[in-house]
């Protein structure tokens, strides 16, 4: 069955952007954003932001997200943030694994799959990344990484999760802050296997759901074609999307490819 899935530019603002600067963001967000049907627009932001994102935006579809969370509720984990807690602040949706979380902080494939299950059951969108490193690449081992990533996630996964409940990104970490975007017959390719290999997993109608974003240097220059590939559903963008002109004209040029 034929599936139309409604595409996604996320924003993910990584460690930046104070109160003020998003305050400052948003307002001149909203106006340029041309049609806010077509297309869902998501902004990832710091944890201290998503309050005042989120009461700036109420009367627009616009998405808030955080850019992680621990799967425990509450309890003695110094430092860490709760899924019930960015739903008290108005989040609606998270990055769980990230190639900087992975890397940086060590998250592994089991945090990641409990982190993915945790947001899903306290009504979060998780955005779940994968993605290889440019050795994995070289040496042949981009699949092995990639599909162990996905496989992992669905360990944990309740078997009554549909397939919108679940987004994936395909970040190949060489691409991401170098400028060097993947081609677009690459994004298609990889992002391609990950849904056949959901298709494996939880079967067609479940595969044919899931929105697969691309990630790694995207610009305005470049979205164009890799959105007009059949499998890629959207972008999760970093760099160009701290600035709101930058992300506004992706946001819109995603409308029209
Ligand atoms: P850049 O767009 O800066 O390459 O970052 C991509 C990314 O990591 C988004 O999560």
């Amino acid at each position: 069955m034929a599936q139309v899935r409604r595409p996604m530019m996320a924003a993910n603002w990584k460690m930046n952007k104070l109160i003020r600067e998003a305050e400052e963001y948003v307002a001149q967000l909203l106006p340029r954003l041309i049609d806010n049907e077509g297309v869902d627009v998501a902004i990832f932001a710091p944890f201290t932001c998503l309050q005042q994102i989120g009461r700036m935006t109420q009367a627009t579809p616009i998405v808030v997200g955080a850019q992680n969370f621990y799967f425990e509720d509450s309890g003695a984990f110094t430092g860490e943030i709760s899924a019930p807690m960015l739903k008290d602040v108005g989040a609606e949706a998270v990055i769980v694994g990230h190639s900087e979380r992975r890397e940086i902080f060590g998250e592994t494939d089991e945090m990641v799959a409990r982190k993915t299950s945790r947001a899903i059951g306290a009504g979060l969108l998780p955005i779940v990344c994968v993605g290889e490193t440019k050795e994995e690449r070289d040496t042949g081992e981009m699949w092995d990484k990639c599909s162990g990533q996905v496989q992992s996630v669905f360990e944990e996964l309740d078997k009554k999760v549909r397939g919108d409940d679940i987004v994936f990104a395909y970040e190949p970490i060489w691409a991401i802050g170098t400028g060097d975007m993947a081609s677009p017959e690459d994004s298609q390719a990889a992002i391609g296997k990950i849904r056949a290999l959901l298709e494996e997993l939880r079967g067609e109608q479940f595969a044919s759901q899931v929105r697969i974003l691309y990630g790694g240097s995207i610009k305005l220059e470049n979205i164009g074609e890799v959105m007009a590939q059949k499998d890629v559903d959207g972008g999760l963008v970093g760099g160009a999307s701290l600035d709101p002109v930058s992300f506004a004209g992706l946001v819109n040029a995603t409308l029209s490819s």
